[in-house]
């Protein structure tokens, strides 16, 4: 059994997946921390990310990362993203209190929700090179189990077939708030206006790129969240089973 749910950023998806997954015991596949994965090792190859400097365990060995710098410094951005997809590996591991993100044997979990990652990564989920390596994985990974996977393309490109979809919503005023709360628990101070308007910068990326853009599958299930409570949503996602 395979359940698509996608969305913006901000509507939901992954709380109420996370839930959902853990009510039915399906395997849970967060494939925007995918794009994220990808988004730091390019980063992180150009010592971009403040702080981190890991780019060498990241990719071992050394030949690689020159050569993926020196296609970026030739602007052959779809060569050096080619590169980095043949080699890295992306893989999760559950823990008690979430789930970690692996690139090769390096845990990124702590990187890939930076300012940083965030302001570039809905720029690099627009490259082809990525996003046909980054569907495969998905499709490897949901091989004989029962999954829920959230991101942009699922019910439309990487699961056309699957047995529910759902397309989450929220008005960009909704999300930023949500955006606000979730950065207060982490103690970080952000402005209103500012998330308002960086949701809606990467709602227009996302929805606007050639490859794969976010939409709404024809056959699948809208459920606009404004007004309703995680619960709500996971309920009325499972009566649609
Ligand atoms: O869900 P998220 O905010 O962590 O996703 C990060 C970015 O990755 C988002 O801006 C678009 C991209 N993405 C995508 O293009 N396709 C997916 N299936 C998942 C995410």
């Amino acid at each position: 059994m395979i359940i698509a749910v996608d969305g913006p950023a901000g509507s939901g998806k992954s709380t109420v997946a996370k839930i959902i997954a853990s009510e039915l015991d399906y395997l849970y596949i967060d494939t925007g921390a995918m794009y994220r994965a990808v988004t730091f090792t390019w980063l992180q190859l150009q010592e971009l990310v403040p702080d981190v400097n890991i780019e060498e365990k990241l990719i071992p060995e050394k030949d690689i990362r020159r050569k993926i710098l020196s296609e970026i410094l030739g602007k052959h951005h779809e060569k050096a993203l080619q590169l980095i997809c043949e080699n890295i590996s992306i893989r999760f591991q559950n823990i008690e209190n979430g789930i970690l993100t692996f690139v090769n044997s390096i845990d990124v979990s702590p990187y890939i929700r930076s300012t940083i990652v965030t302001q570039n990564v809905s720029h690099i989920a627009s490259y082809r090179e990525v996003r046909e390596y980054l569907v495969d994985e998905q499709r490897k990974i949901a091989e004989g189990t029962d999954v829920i996977m959230d991101g942009r393309d699922i019910g439309t490109v990487v699961f056309p077939n699957a047995n529910l979809k759902v397309f989450l919503t929220a008005s960009v005023e909704t999300r930023a708030e949500r955006r606000l709360k979730d950065l207060e628990k982490l103690g970080e101070k952000a402005s209103f206006e500012e998330l308002c308007a960086q949701l809606a910068r990467r709602d227009h990326l996302d929805s606007t790129r050639e490859e794969s853009p976010l939409i709404k599958a024809e056959d699948a299930t809208e459920i606009n969240t404004d007004e309703l409570s995680i619960i709500e949503v996971k309920d009325k996602i499972l009566s649609c089973l």
